[in-house]
């Protein structure tokens, strides 16, 4: 079977001329926030959310316009995650339940939910196998 992974690109040294190294990839996000490297009102997509602090942070950091969460959202099936039962963790709701109603008070962006295997490529978004939007949100597409 094909690797579904496309090549990732290697470094090359001009990759490291102006490098800088943060000690908490939140002081990198603020950063990228401060230079305006990310300007407020763009459209941002985290794989991979969790339980929605990291998207809570970048959505009150970087200000984008839409945010596109995008994970299986099947972790309440543990039973356990990190030593926590998981109905405690996502205070008896299903994971996706949980991600919605955490990221429900973000009135000013556009949220869209994607389910599924994270995508190759950002392009790829679109492919995941279930897509839908809370509450006062417009359509995804
Ligand atoms: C450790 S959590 C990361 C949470 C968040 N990004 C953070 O930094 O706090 C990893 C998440 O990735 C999701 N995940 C794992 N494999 C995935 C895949 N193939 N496609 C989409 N999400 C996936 C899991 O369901 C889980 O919610």
């Amino acid at each position: 079977m094909a690797n579904p992974i496309a090549p990732i690109p290697g470094l090359k040294p001009r990759h490291m001329d102006s490098a800088k190294l943060y000690a908490h990839r939140h002081h990198m996000i603020s950063a990228f926030a401060r230079k305006g490297v990310i300007a407020p009102g763009g459209a941002i997509a985290e794989v991979g959310v969790g339980i929605g602090d990291f998207s809570l942070f970048l959505i009150d950091t970087l200000k984008p316009t839409s945010f596109a969460g995008c994970d299986l959202f099947t972790l309440h099936e543990h039973a356990t995650m990190w030593g926590q039962p998981t109905t405690e963790m996502f205070d008896n709701l299903d994971h996706l339940s949980y991600y919605e109603r955490k990221l429900k008070d973000r009135p000013d962006v556009v949220l869209r939910l994607e389910q599924g295997a994270q995508p190759r490529r950002p392009g790829d978004l679109p492919t995941c196998l279930v897509r839908h939007d809370l509450h006062r949100r417009r359509p995804c597409l």
